[in-house]
């Protein structure tokens, strides 16, 4: 029970959660999901409960389109879903398309408002952006009934030019502002003051029109200045899961939630998130972009919960009150690791899948996951969440019959004083790959062979390899940039040996970006 609960959030104000882990959060670099993935992610904040999901930006690729249009098949019937277009008709075309067999679907359209967006982004007239703002709205509503308009870096416009353009797009026939931090500059105080103002002018306009808040963590301050705007009366909010999103990323759905459970007599709102499933929610999206959560990160951070003075504990043992404002299992933590054996059976097995945020799948393919998880349990006698993760990618990424990835087939790496070399063989499809590289240390010459033999243009930005906190397992991570993409991908491989999940890892890098090259493949 939460310190402040009133116990009475019926009566109070509602606030909307959108989510865009899938658009802001997926702009990360390393951070691309394959289309399984962000239908995993979307199954998830279904069971979290989030108002809207923010699907993609289907006018970047056709993989993005085909990606929103999929998460409308999957979760469009119980979730609102939107998609993010600029203020130009063929974006706009192309978030109806993907998105117009949602229940209730959402045109999300973005065009600058402040001085250095308009001047600098665009050389026109402010006169002219928002005239193309409204033209834009004016045509989303000839599709569909729901449009919001985002004013991108709104902290740093003028406000007489950011409230003209509100006016004139809610005229026009907007039903939802947005108004953003984009670059993370607002303070909270400065911040929940400009939605005041906002909020007090739109209520005389239209009171129907809903009033949304986006912002970035530059300073450290988004989850803060999202309070404070909910605080003066924003009725929505938009965070992903971890704070995902670009440079410093978003405002954390998980904080800025229990920021109004846990002081909801403080801010009088609630959401409807189911709180229980915030942990999970992490952890998904943590394990799918390979992106780590700090430990002491608020909410579902490792040590988030962990009590390590023994002041602390012995008060604890007191009372819990004495030093918790929240419970671990408010936010679906606390449950008891079970360790899966080969004995444990298909209840304790799906149980595992579940709790990690995946769908177990039914029939065949279950039996087919459940075989390989038998197989692994009998190797290695007990298999951990870990294991278990890394048993559903192989399962679910590389589909049998999709043989267009390249496997691992034999390593060999030698460390000396002279020559450090390495050889490998590779497989993709039927065909066999081997060769040998000399490098300045053991993964040099690792690294140096995959690229020969993968054939790829890479550039390795960052290789980690870590023990893991429990067992004798390594995990690797590689981020490495597609020299003809321009693009950055990340890797992230486990196993008891450090050379193969560094190999592993590097692989999983390069295999994530041919499956960006060929969208028909990520279908799974
Ligand atoms: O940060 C931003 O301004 C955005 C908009 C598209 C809302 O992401
Ligand atoms: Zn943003």
């Amino acid at each position: 029970m939460s310190a402040e609960h009133s116990g009475n959030s019926i009566n109070s104000r509602k606030i909307i959660v959108l989510d865009t882990t899938l658009r802001d959060g997926e702009q990360v670099p390393g951070a691309k999901l394959n289309m399984r993935q962000k239908l995993e992610v979307a199954q998830q904040l279904k069971r979290l409960n989030v108002d809207i999901i923010e699907a993609g930006f289907p006018a970047s690729s056709l993989g993005d389109f085909q990606a929103v249009q999929q998460i409308v098949e999957s979760v469009g019937d119980s979730v609102s879903i939107t998609a993010l277009a600029r203020a130009v008709r063929s974006d706009i075309d192309s978030v109806y398309e993907s998105i117009k067999l949602a229940q209730s679907p959402l045109i999300h359209i973005v065009l600058g408002t402040s001085n250095v967006h308009v001047e600098k982004k665009f050389n026109r007239s402010k006169d002219a952006i928002m005239q193309m703002g409204v033209d834009a709205v004016k045509y989303a509503r000839t599709l569909l009934p729901h449009v919001q308009y985002s004013t991108e870096d709104a902290s740093r416009s003028e406000f007489e030019y950011l409230w003209k353009t509100i006016e004139a797009v809610v005229k026009a026939g907007a039903t939802m502002i947005n108004v953003p931090d984009t670059v993370g500059y607002a303070v909270p105080e400065e911040f929940g003051d400009l939605i005041r103002r906002i909020k007090d002018r739109l209520k005389n306009l239209n009171d129907k029109v809903v009033l949304s808040v986006h912002c970035h963590n530059d300073l450290g301050m988004a989850t803060a200045n999202t309070l404070s705007a909910v605080r003066n009366g924003a009725d929505k909010v938009e965070c992903t899961i971890n704070g995902l999103g670009e440079r410093a990323g978003n405002a954390s759905l998980e904080e800025v939630v229990m920021g109004i459970k846990v002081r909801e007599n403080f801010y009088n709102c609630h959401t409807d998130i189911v709180t229980k499933e915030l942990l999970r929610s992490s952890k998904l999206v943590s394990l799918l972009t390979g992106l780590d959560v700090q430990v002491n990160k608020a909410i579902t951070g490792d040590n988030a919960f962990a009590h390590s003075s023994g002041i602390h504990q012995d008060g604890l043992l007191k009372d819990k009150n004495v030093y918790e404002i929240m419970s671990a299992e408010e936010i679906g933590g606390d449950s008891m690791e079970l360790i899966l054996t080969a004995r444990s059976g298909r209840h304790a097995f799906k149980n595992a899948v579940e709790k990690m945020g995946f769908e177990p799948g039914e029939g065949d393919d279950f039996e087919q996951l459940f075989k390989q998880f038998l197989a692994l349990a009998d190797a290695k006698k007990e298999v951990y969440d870990h294991d278990v993760f890394y048993l559903l990618t192989k399962h679910r990424d590389i589909p049998a019959a999709d043989r267009q990835l390249f496997e691992l087939d034999s390593f060999q790496a030698i460390s000396n004083n002279k020559f450090p070399t390495a050889t490998v063989q590779l497989r993709r499809g039927e065909e066999t790959f081997t060769g040998t590289a000399v490098g300045d240390g053991p993964i040099d010459a690792l690294y140096g062979v995959l690229k020969t033999l993968t054939g790829m243009d890479v550039e390795l930005k960052d290789y980690k390899i870590n023990s893991l906190s429990r067992g004798t397992e390594a995990v690797g991570r590689v981020s490495i940039r597609i020299e003809h993409q321009g693009k950055i991908y990340s890797g992230r491989a486990m196993d008891t040996d450090i050379i193969k999940a560094s190999a592993q890892a590097f692989l999983n890098g390069i295999n994530a970006a041919v499956l960006d090259e060929q969208p028909a493949m990520k279908q799974g």
